[in-house]
Formats: structure tokens, sequence, C-alpha cells
């Protein structure tokens, strides 16, 4: 493996660009290879079986590509995926996911709070968060709840507004979440709202995303294994989605800080 191959990412669609845009800023001397399977979006209630089958085709794709890691920026395919994803991927490249960088973040900062999560149905179903957490903190209390509205009220731009502000409230002012001090945003979708959901707690429950912390993991990562690039080579960044539509143009742009153009290609031949 040699530092100057590129970093490859992939989501169901555009939110890990939210992860992608924070790799960027820490590490401008990656290249990134970001794939977003905008034909099959969402995977939030897609079947196990099925998020298997698409993330196992982006990473084939990303190996072509020579990529010498590949981040799965989905916490549903994460969730659903990740242990039949690094069987398939093996030593060809380091498989890194979003859910374990944030896990070790929340239980080292936040031992004794009460823990929260939101997400898809299928990570929230999965368990994987409360299992991670309770696995290095066993009496930890975290509870979860799937909030599905977020990603297309997202995507539809409801960001600032009463739609967004409803939706918002209406999953967490429950007894579900009364008590808790840290609330994880367990969808690359959700730094989008961050703010708006610190407001609705009245800035009184920190609120992690997985942007920032798993773009220092993955730093941290390539440094242990020497295999941070030193200097910028002079390939482009590339943004692949497997469906392309004017909205998918606006959409990357949200989630996205620099411009960026998507280019379509076809993994399901
Ligand atoms: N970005 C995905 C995640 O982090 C959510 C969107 C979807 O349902 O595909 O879980």
């Amino acid at each position: 493996m040699d530092p100057n191959q590129p970093l490859g990412i992939f989501d169901s669609g555009l939110g890990g660009l939210t992860v992608a845009s924070a790799i960027k800023h820490l590490l401008p001397n990656e290249r990134i290879i970001y794939v977003g399977d905008t034909a099959h979006l969402p995977y939030g209630d897609k079947s196990a079986a099925s998020i298997v089958h698409y993330s196992e085709k982006i990473t084939d794709f990303l190996l072509r590509k020579n990529c010498k890691t590949i981040l799965v920026a989905c916490n549903t395919a994460s969730a659903r995926a990740y242990s039949q994803l690094a069987g398939h991927v093996g030593n060809k490249a380091t498989l890194i996911d979003v859910i374990e960088p944030v896990v070790n973040f929340v239980v080292q900062k936040y031992p004794s709070s009460k823990i929260g999560v939101i997400g898809t149905k299928n990570t929230i179903d999965s368990n994987t968060y409360p299992y991670g957490i309770k696995e290095k903190i066993p009496s930890a209390e975290v509870v979860s709840m799937a909030a599905p509205l977020l990603v297309p009220m997202i995507e539809e731009g409801f960001i600032y507004d009463d739609i967004s502000n409803a939706i918002i409230r209406s999953y967490l002012s429950g007894e579900t979440f009364r008590g808790i001090k840290v609330l994880i945003l367990g969808c690359t979708h959700y730094p989008i709202i961050k703010n708006q959901i610190r407001k609705f707690f009245d800035f009184n429950v920190e609120v992690i995303d997985s942007a920032a912390i798993v773009a220092r993991y993955v730093k941290d990562k390539l440094e242990s294994q020497n295999l941070l690039s030193g200097k910028r080579n002079n390939a482009e960044d590339m943004f692949y989605v497997s469906d392309y539509t004017d909205y998918f143009g606006k959409v990357g742009q949200m989630f996205f800080d620099d411009k960026i153009n998507l280019t379509k290609i076809d993994l399901w031949k």
C-alpha cells in the first residue's frame, strides 16, 4: 500500500459528503473518491441482504480505483454490512466504519451520562450503538429511536423552519430522551440539522455528529499505518453517483462545502 493511493468513501447517497467534507478540511493532501448510491437511496429501510450486496459492489468499484482505505460513511451500511464487507475486502484495503469511532469517543468523554441515539430504522433496529457502548461500559444507559422522516426532510431542504422544528420536536420531546446528556446523531445526513437539535435542547445536551470524529479517526489510522499522504497529487477528487438528477446536484452542494461535480456511474449491470 502506498500513501499516494486515494481514500474511498461511500454512502447510500449524499449524506456521507458531510464526513467527506470534514476529511477534506483535516486532510487536504488526501485524494478522495466518493460514491453515493443514489439509485438505491435510502438504505434506512432496505433488507440487510440488499445493503450487503450494494455495499460489496461499491467496495469492488473503489478497490478497482486502487483505494488504500475505504470508509463506510453511512451508519446504516456500517450497522448492517460492516462484518460481511470486512470479509469481502480482506487485506486489499483498510475498512473503516462510522460507528466505532463515535462509540469510542462517547465512552471516553461521557462515561456516566445517559446517552440518546437517533438514526434510520436499520441503524436503530440493529442496536449497534447500544451494544458497542455497553460492551465498553456495561452499566451505561443508552436509549435510541428511529427518526425516519429526518432524511427526506433534510433532502427536501426543510432545515430552519416550522416543518423541521415540528418533526424534530415530535421525535425528541417524548419520555425516551428525558434526562439525556448526550445525543448521538447516528446518520450522516443529520449534521445539517445539528444546530436546530442543539437549540431544541436549549443547548443543554451535547449533540455528537460523526463528521469531525470520523475524520480524526481516519487521520490517526492512516498515520499509524504510514499511509498519510504527505503531498497533494494532481489528480482531482471524484464524486460518483449511481443515479443522477439535477436534484442530486443541488443536494450535493448542501452537504459539501466546496463546489463538486457529480459523475454518474453504472454499478449495477
Ligand atoms: N446516510 C445514511 C446513514 O448514515 C442514511 C440515509 C439512508 O437511509 O440511506 O444512515
